[in-house]
């Protein structure tokens, strides 16, 4: 293992004291804990147009990996192939904790690295088909710097899955955090002679000291259901509330740096919300419950401007996870008849998806997505529901489409695939409940 030696020192210090996300390795004999972003179905959906096998020496590089999430969440689902997954951070606890996991589960598909992303381009490991970096840029002192590290160990063809933080849903997160800036630095005078670790002591304490008071209209206190991490132990607490490096993005910021902006790094970016995938992104589901009058001319805005207006439109963004390419030909491309369609993320059948959506005699309907919390209007179309009722995630949609028209008792003609591709799909896709394969695409990218 190389030592590192390019990070912020509280940082680190941070993360050897409390790795996160915190976590004891014996829970690994008994769940798995499953990353939104890691799932290779979505990964061969959003970042290989669905042609992906996996079976070639695929290499995923997992940057600021912690206690291992991503790292043995992809190590499980590859384990049966050639693929390698590096896991690199700079926080030794964080890497020995993850590591027990792996035994746990008997993983051997794993390398462990103890090094600053930073170094990633003097390090020779050498280049990854997928690299995950989730929680992490946004705690760089300079986190272009770090997103570049990272593309030059990225293959010509390969992808990134990436989250950082989101400013909108942090509001009262950022307020909490000055508080207890002030709040610690003035009541620091008189508490106990400071090693690092009593220090941190202290400020946790001060903190839940201060959460348990304060009143309803705080702006944490409003927004606290969005968050999880402050129940979370000490780790959660400090992480949520006391970070000494944590920057926020809009999602227009996002597009500017990685994508289009003046200095941008010109990639193709696409957004999935852990469970609501694109939905919140978009102002037509947002506002899907009540659609305002305005509703048409927002939906024929350019992505980027609706995207920008969602995200202040629901408020509730807290983190934006999303895929970054070098091609928007890398997400799978709907209305091609060669492509496998199949449910995710939900054991949702044709049969039950068909029912939804003839809910209301072909009529559009308010959708009520209880997994996502989002509720919006649905257009089923003319035959909706009947190509849904033939998706067994086996069938490629020629094969879906012939068997329809094989069954077409109409007196006109038969519709052609131009317009059976037209229903249903955009409102399931976009909760990334209906994904696409190539039919290339062996196994290990299945559901
Ligand atoms: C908030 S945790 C996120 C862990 C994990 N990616 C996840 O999403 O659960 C941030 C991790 O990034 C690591 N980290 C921060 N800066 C780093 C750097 N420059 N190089 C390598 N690791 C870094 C920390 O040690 C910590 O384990």
């Amino acid at each position: 293992m190389s030592q590192p030696d390019n990070y912020l020192h509280e940082v680190r210090s941070q993360y050897e004291a409390l790795p996160y996300p915190p976590c004891n390795p014996e829970d690994d004999r008994k769940r798995m804990v499953l990353t939104w972003l890691e799932d290779l179905p979505m990964i061969n959906h959003y970042c290989f147009a669905g042609q992906q096998s996996f079976q070639n020496n695929f290499r995923a590089l997992v940057a600021g990996g912690g206690t291992g999430d991503a790292t043995i969440f992809l190590a499980e689902q590859l384990k049966s192939t050639n693929a390698e997954v590096v896991h690199l951070d700079m926080s030794l606890a964080s890497i020995d904790l993850a590591r027990r996991r792996a035994e746990i589960r008997g993983l051997h598909n794993i390398r462990w690295v103890h090094a600053s992303l930073l170094d990633l381009p003097t390090l020779g490991l050498g280049k990854f088909d997928y690299i995950n970096c989730s929680g992490v840029l946004h705690h760089l002192a300079d986190p272009d710097l770090g997103f570049r590290a990272l593309l030059s160990v990225l293959a010509d063809s390969g992808a990134m899955g990436l989250m950082v933080y989101a400013t909108t849903g942090r509001t009262g997160v950022y307020q909490m955090q000055s508080l207890m800036r002030r709040v610690n630095a003035s009541l620091a005078a008189g508490s106990p002679a400071p090693g690092r670790a009593s220090d941190e002591v202290r400020k946790i304490a001060n903190t839940r000291d201060l959460l348990a008071s304060l009143p309803a209209g705080n702006w944490f206190k409003r927004s606290e259901d969005l968050h999880q991490d402050h129940h979370m132990g000490d780790a959660g607490v400090y992480d949520l509330l006391l970070h000494s490096q944590d920057r926020s993005y809009s999602v227009g910021e996002l597009f500017d740096w990685l994508g289009d902006g003046p200095a941008g790094h010109r990639l193709h970016l696409e957004f999935s919300d852990v469970q609501r995938g694109r939905a919140p992104y978009l102002p037509r589901m947002v506002l899907g419950n009540k659609p305002p009058a305005m509703a048409q001319a927002l939906e024929a805005l350019p992505r980027r401007q609706q995207y920008e207006m969602a995200e202040m439109m629901i408020g509730s963004i807290i983190t934006h996870s999303l895929y970054v390419t070098r091609s928007a030909a890398s997400t799978a491309p709907y209305g091609d008849a060669q492509y496998v369609p199949f449910f995710f993320h939900e054991p949702l059948t044709g049969e039950m998806a068909a029912q939804v959506f003839s809910s209301n005699r072909g009529q559009p309907f308010l959708l009520n997505h209880q997994h996502s919390g989002m509720a919006f209007k649905v257009n089923p179309g003319r035959y909706g529901p009947h190509i849904l009722r033939l998706i067994d995630g086996e069938k490629s949609f020629a094969e879906i489409f012939d068997q329809f028209r094989a069954d077409w008792k109409g007196k006109a003609a038969a519709p052609d695939n131009a317009v059976l591709f037209a229903d249903c799909y955009e409102a399931l896709n976009a909760l990334d409940r209906l994904l696409l394969r190539h039919p290339a695409a062996a196994s290990a990218a299945k559901t």
